[in-house]
């Protein structure tokens, strides 16, 4: 006898169909982070890039937020509930770890007995989930994805900590992922992934009863001098140059860290996403929110190229090519 492998016919390539983000409603402001910490407007300004960043409310949950993005992501594709196979929700901050967010999400979204399940590579948690997704498609595995980054990492950092308090912040970004049309190239190109878990004490979050910690320079030394040559790998793999693409999103950690990789890669300060600006640093949610509102705002045109990566803890990182729908 033999075993069918797939439950769907396999497909010659995966792509994103639609984009959705989500911010709270909660502008936190640098003043308002110098109220309460020894820090200042000009300091986070110039050292870290943020202007201001985006808190959730104290009742709103990781799972809330990332309900809202995949609802418009789910709106945008013009497919219905019943059309999606697989759920994944990247997140280092889920106020629970059962139930698992992407099964309490699909509830909600009226998707209903999807695959589900919750992943966690910290701030390259999208890139994984995107990795994922495109070979569950490309395999027959799922025929379309829902994949979600959210986070509130504001549940997971002293307020009172100047380190770590300036920079992170709430949202959620998701996408739907489903096959090629016959005949049509893929629209995600391979993925460079990997970690070092040598350096995985240089930012942690210890148990439940702890704060995020982060050796903030070891961790910065470490995205300006290993990142780019993993973004470059992926545009190799993908078989494009630097100069095809549109824009490079890459996870929004710090402005001067991906503005250094960037000028590392060779690619111009206008083609780079800096959503940190007005959104902080919300970890695995910052990779598609930024290419979420790059898109709405019509700064990148559906069938344009835009390189992905994220990096952070663990320490993890991914990049992949993709076509921007
Ligand atoms: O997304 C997850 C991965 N995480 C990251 O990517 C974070 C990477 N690291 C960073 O973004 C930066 O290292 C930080 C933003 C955390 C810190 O910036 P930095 O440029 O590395 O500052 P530093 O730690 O080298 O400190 C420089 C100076 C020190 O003063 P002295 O010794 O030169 O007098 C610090 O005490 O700035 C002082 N300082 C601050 N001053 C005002 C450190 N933090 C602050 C602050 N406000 N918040």
């Amino acid at each position: 006898m033999t075993l069918s492998s797939t439950s769907f016919p396999p497909a010659a390539g995966a792509r994103i169909l639609s984009l959705g983000g989500y911010q709270p409603g909660n502008v936190v402001t640098n003043d308002d982070i110098s109220a309460r910490v020894d820090t200042s407007d000009e300091w986070i300004r110039s050292r870290v890039g943020i202007v201001s960043r985006r808190f959730a409310g104290p009742e709103e949950s990781v799972t809330d937020m990332a309900a809202v993005a995949g609802g418009k992501a789910l709106a945008a594709s013009g497919l219905s509930p019943g059309d999606i196979d697989l759920v994944i929700v990247a997140t280092c901050s889920a106020e629970a770890s059962i139930p698992n967010a992407s099964a309490v999400v699909a509830h909600r979204l009226g998707i209903t007995a999807p695959g589900a399940y919750d992943l966690n590579a910290a701030c390259a948690g999208f890139c994984y989930a995107l990795a994922t997704a495109s070979d569950a498609v490309r395999a027959g595995t799922a025929r379309y994805v829902l994949v979600i980054g959210a986070e509130k990492m504001t549940a997971w950092v002293d307020q009172t900590d100047r380190n770590t308090s300036i920079i992170f912040a709430d949202g959620a970004g998701a996408a739907i992922v489903g096959p090629v049309a016959e005949g049509k190239p893929s629209g995600i190109g391979p993925v460079v992934w990997g970690s070092a878990g040598d350096m995985a004490e240089k930012i942690t979050i210890a148990d439940r009863d702890s704060f995020l910690q982060q050796e903030g320079q070891a961790v910065f030394r470490w995205a300006t001098t290993s990142m780019h040559p993993v973004a470059a790998q992926a545009c190799e793999r993908a078989g494009v140059a630097v100069s095809d693409l549109a824009a490079f999103v890459p996870h929004q950690a710090n402005l001067r860290i991906i503005e250094s990789i960037a000028r590392k890669l060779g690619v111009p300060r206008e083609r780079l996403a800096d959503d940190i600006v007005t959104a902080g640093n919300t970890s695995s949610a910052s990779v598609p929110l930024a290419l979420a509102r790059m898109v709405e705002r019509g700064a990148l045109k559906p069938g344009s190229l835009a390189l992905l990566l994220g990096f952070g803890a663990g320490m993890c990182y991914a990049a992949q090519v993709i076509t921007v729908p």
